[in-house]
């Protein structure tokens, strides 16, 4: 599968928001990690859908956006207007989770399910057939900085066995702590879509932390 470098914009400076995704789109990065923040699913506030339709008026990347609210289905039709290609939610919403899916396909929009890193792999299982990525979070969410789980890659690999098992074509991605000593765990056990945000934004030289993010996964992907 392809590797996926994804970018927390939450560690960029949102004085210069446009310029900091240009430069990442510049220096290869493949997607755009949104992460939306409630200040109720998880303890910190981030930015809403008015953000996202600003960046997309200057930005055509694919937005990957990262729910860390509770109630998703209130909110996806106002993030798939605001220009959201992928949306993420969490399997522990408030909000059933076959339904926030159908939701999200109706809107036009890819959609994914998250998992908390105490959520057991199995919980998502029966959810995989009708998403097209799971994001199994390597840290606790709602904020940047945090280290690396590694204790996460059991499950990493459980996702992607069950899905490969399954005939479903879907991507695994990680989020938290990833970063050029980390990510090759993670792509060893399976995922193949990566979300950094300080080791990518809180960098001086934006290409070669994007090429060496994506070395050193590719440098331990496993043989398809
Ligand atoms: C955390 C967010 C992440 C965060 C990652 O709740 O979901 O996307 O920005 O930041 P780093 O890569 O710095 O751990
Ligand atoms: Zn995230």
């Amino acid at each position: 599968m392809k590797t996926v470098i994804s970018p927390s914009i939450l560690s960029a400076d949102f004085a210069i928001l446009g310029e900091e995704c240009a430069a990442m789109e510049k220096a290869g990065a493949d997607e755009l990690h949104i992460d939306v923040m409630d200040g109720h699913f998880v303890p910190n506030i981030s930015y809403g859908a008015p953000i996202m339709k600003s960046l997309r008026k200057v930005n055509k990347m694919f937005f990957d956006t990262h729910l860390m609210i509770s109630e998703p289905l209130r909110y996806a039709e106002d993030f798939a207007k605001a220009g959201a290609n992928r949306i993420t939610f969490h399997l522990e919403c408030d909000d059933d989770p076959m339904e926030v899916i159908e939701k999200i396909r109706s809107l036009g929009v890819s959609p994914a399910i998250a998992l908390k890193p105490k959520t057991p792999a199995e919980a998502v299982f029966k959810y995989i057939p009708y998403v097209d990525m799971v994001l199994v979070m390597t840290v606790e969410p709602g904020f940047g900085g945090q280290s690396f789980m590694a204790d996460m890659m059991p499950k990493v690999a459980a996702v992607r066995k069950y899905a490969d098992e399954n005939g479903c074509e879907i991507s695994v991605q990680v989020d938290g702590g990833i970063d050029k000593n980390t990510v090759g765990f993670a792509a060893a056990a399976g995922a193949n879509n990566f979300v950094a945000g300080s080791a990518l934004f809180r960098q001086d030289d934006y290409i070669k932390a994007v090429a060496e993010l994506r070395a050193a996964a590719d440098s331990q992907k496993p043989e398809e």
